[in-house]
């Protein structure tokens, strides 16, 4: 979709109206729901033919295969990343698997940020070597540096920026380019940013892997991914896979995908300004040791999140001052919380926080910090009651202490 004048429509306008028909519809705004599995022809000519067909646009020849709420989940998707190509699967964790199989074999190399998300890890350091694929971690800020790692066998980088519980901004042009000039695949996970706020194809990035579970979804009553292709062959390859290991997105998730992604703009918004807000509050706390958000000038990639970032989310982290952080003093912080929930996953519309101690799986190089990371997912409340929950929580903490 353009303007009259030719120019690419702007994002927000691009979020509400592209790859939605409603005239093929009857008129309804939305895309009914199509659930199944089998597909009918009239002819073998059309049978044949749908066989042959490109499945982002041919007709349908059975529900695996796509359906038209999967493949109007995939255009979007495509479409705000400047992709080739879309693959929606059951989950982000299945988006990130599915370029990792898709493009691994026995006696290859692969490269994976030490910041990465935990069951990536788990991937990297369990799965893959059993299929014979050696996996190697290296320094989130490694940047140009990288080529260091490369073997003569290196076939994938994957990347992580910000690494969603560390929060290292990663040097993503310098690492893509260093690993276009060998021919070796980068993705990138790109949860945190959303294609609102980091565009990685554009960075040279051939893979991009969003967890669609948390901002696009916006609900945190869904789980489902999408892995957008630079370029036709990258996206072919995912979508055989895709097809070979029996992934599915079911019509039902890809229609509240969708329904959330109309409005991401405009959340995506609350959930930065109330953070920063947040983030800024905790940079002035006594109990506070650091606060890892790339935003904030004190983040030591500030520098390179300004360079390639249009924003910043609602996830963020912070170290506690070792006065602060034993287990009774963490314990009475996060219990005597009332609106933030103590769980896992994030971009939903409420707010969330986990405590996590990284010295026994961070290497690259290793985690020092004594103390927990706590991380935070600051949702769509009035940040001034986040704020007074939190203010309660450390005057509770400091109680148990005493
Ligand atoms: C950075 C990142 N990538 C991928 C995933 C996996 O997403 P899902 O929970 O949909 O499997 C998560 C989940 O927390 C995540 O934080």
């Amino acid at each position: 979709m353009h303007t009259p004048e030719g120019s690419p429509l702007g994002i927000s306008t691009r979020l509400a109206h592209e790859t939605r028909t409603p005239f093929a519809h009857h008129g309804f705004v939305n895309t009914p729901i199509h659930r199944g599995s089998t597909v009918l022809f009239k002819t073998l000519d059309d049978l044949e033919g749908a066989m042959r067909a490109d499945t982002r646009r041919g007709p349908y020849t059975y529900g695996l295969i796509g359906n038209p709420n999967s493949r109007e989940l995939e255009r979007l998707c495509a479409n705000l990343d400047g992709g080739a190509g879309a693959v929606v699967v059951e989950s982000g964790l299945a988006a990130v698997s599915l370029p990792l199989l898709a493009n691994l074999a026995a006696g290859d190399h692969a490269l994976f940020t030490d910041s990465c998300y935990g069951p990536t890890r788990h991937l990297a350091n369990k799965i893959l070597p059993r299929m014979g694929v050696t996996t190697e971690f290296y320094n989130p800020r490694a940047g140009a540096e990288i080529t260091r790692h490369f073997r003569e066998n290196t076939r994938f980088v994957l990347l992580e920026s910000p690494g969603s519980l560390t929060f290292e901004i990663q040097d993503v042009p310098a690492i893509a380019s260093a690993a276009r000039a060998r021919g070796i695949v980068t993705a990138i996970d790109n949860t945190w940013a959303t294609p609102l706020f980091m565009r990685p194809i554009e960075h040279g990035v051939d893979l991009v892997i969003h967890a669609l579970t948390k901002y696009q979804s916006g609900n945190s009553d869904i789980l489902l991914g999408a892995v957008v292709a630079r370029d036709e062959a990258h996206w072919a390859n995912l979508k055989h896979h895709a097809e070979a290991h029996g992934h599915y997105a079911h019509p039902d998730d890809c229609a509240t995908c969708l329904r959330g992604m109309r409005s991401l703009e405009v959340r995506l918004k609350r959930h930065e300004a109330s953070a920063l807000e947040v983030a800024r509050w905790l940079e002035s706390r006594v109990e506070v040791a650091r606060v890892l958000h790339p935003a904030l000038p004190s983040h030591p990639d500030h520098h390179i999140w300004r360079r390639d970032f249009t924003g910043s989310s609602g996830l963020f982290g912070c170290v506690l001052k070792p006065q602060a952080a034993g287990r009774a003093h963490l314990k009475g912080f996060l219990e005597s919380l009332r609106y933030f929930g103590m769980g896992f996953s994030w971009g939903g519309f409420e707010s969330l926080v986990v405590s996590s101690d990284l010295r026994h799986s961070r290497i690259a190089p290793p985690w020092t910090e004594e103390s927990p990371l706590l991380r935070f997912q600051i949702g769509l409340e009035d940040p001034r009651d986040m704020i007074a929950d939190l203010a309660l929580a450390f005057e509770v903490a400091g109680r148990v202490q005493a």
